[in-house]
């Protein structure tokens, strides 16, 4: 598994625990429901849910295309940007709420995401040119590289 596939499960692991902390807390102590719930909110959707997608993504995509992930130096960008901008995003919506540091680092996480975006549709796209409309139907593309001889 690549660097930035790895490091996205192993965050991924990690924000589930905080958010299931999170939770757990507001769940015992209502009374932190309005300081806790946006921050609980992005840690388990943007941390949990988001980086496991992100990562299982990464590894399965260029495989299933049997394309190459188009940037592998983009992913890595999108693994610092994605964590220190969740990082940020969830300790401004818990410590002051929506306003400058959720802006800052809200725009920090949207850029990291529209990485993602990009770096999948560009290997999702250059599959396609290389394979008609083969993408994202992996027993199609084995069978043209098994037929051009190709070597995994
Ligand atoms: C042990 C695990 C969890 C516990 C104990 C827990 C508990 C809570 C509590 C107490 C609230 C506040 C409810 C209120 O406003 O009164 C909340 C809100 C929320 N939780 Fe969790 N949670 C857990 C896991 C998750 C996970 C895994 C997700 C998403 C993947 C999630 C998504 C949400 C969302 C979206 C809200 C906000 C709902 C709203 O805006 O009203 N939670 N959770
Ligand atoms: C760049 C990424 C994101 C940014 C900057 C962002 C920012 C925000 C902001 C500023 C709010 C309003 C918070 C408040 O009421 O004070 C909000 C609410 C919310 N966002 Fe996000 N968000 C992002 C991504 C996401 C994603 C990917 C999801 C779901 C998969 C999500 C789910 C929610 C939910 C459920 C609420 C309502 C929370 C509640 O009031 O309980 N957000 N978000």
């Amino acid at each position: 598994m690549a660097r930035y596939s790895a490091a996205f499960v192993w965050a991924a692991l990690a924000y589930f625990t905080v958010g299931i902390l999170m939770g757990a807390a507001m769940a015992v102590d209502p009374a932190l429901v309005g300081r806790l719930r946006v921050a609980h909110v992005h840690v388990n959707l943007l941390g949990w849910v988001s980086m496991f997608i992100y990562g299982v993504a990464y590894h399965v995509l260029p495989r299933f295309t049997g394309q190459p992930l188009h940037s592998p130096r983009l992913a890595d960008l999108h693994v610092v940007l994605a964590n220190v901008g969740l990082v940020g995003l969830a300790v401004g919506f818990a410590v002051w709420g929506a306003g400058p540091v959720v802006a800052f680092f809200g725009v920090v996480e949207a850029v990291s995401g529209l990485l993602f975006v990009y770096n999948v549709a560009g290997t999702l796209l250059a599959a396609s040119r290389r394979s008609g409309s083969a993408v994202l139907q992996p027993g199609r593309v084995a069978a043209e590289r098994a037929s051009a001889g190709a070597v995994r």
